[in-house]
């Protein structure tokens, strides 16, 4: 038992910075072009959820730069991009874009709409 809860406290946080340093990896170049070719028709140019498909979807897309969005961690938006989120248009990326590109994508997301838990 004391094992474990040493073996816990030594590798979480290991874990956690290694999750961390490659959220921080992203390009947000490279995923500028991919977030054009994937995203842009729904999310819209300006991430704000007004793109060309947007108006035929029953659920909207996520405007990105709400509030709303801008308050979750990337961790929060990436599992959204990897597995999509359930009873809606937005499917997952997974097998389509690789973990880089989705992480290229998220940091161009960022570059954007920057984190903020503010109000
Ligand atoms: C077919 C339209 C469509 C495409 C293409 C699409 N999305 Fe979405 N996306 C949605 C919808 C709809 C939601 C909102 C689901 C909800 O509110 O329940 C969403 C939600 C999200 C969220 C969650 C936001 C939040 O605040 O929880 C993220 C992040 C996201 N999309 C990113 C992307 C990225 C990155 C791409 C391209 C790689 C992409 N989406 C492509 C329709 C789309």
């Amino acid at each position: 038992m004391k094992t474990i809860v040493i073996l816990a406290m030594i590798l979480i946080p290991v874990w956690t910075s290694v999750l961390f340093a490659q959220v921080i990896r992203g390009d947000s170049k490279t995923g500028r072009h991919l977030y054009e070719q994937q995203c842009l028709r729904c999310h819209g140019a300006n991430l704000d959820g007004n793109g060309s498909d947007s108006k035929d979807l029953v659920i909207p897309p996520a405007n990105l730069q709400s509030q709303k969005s801008r308050s979750k961690t990337d961790w929060e938006l990436l599992v959204a991009i990897s597995n999509g989120v359930l009873f809606s248009p937005m499917h997952g990326f997974r097998g389509k874009l690789t973990d880089q590109q989705m992480l290229d994508v998220l940091s161009y997301i960022r570059s954007v709409a920057p984190h903020d838990i503010t109000s």
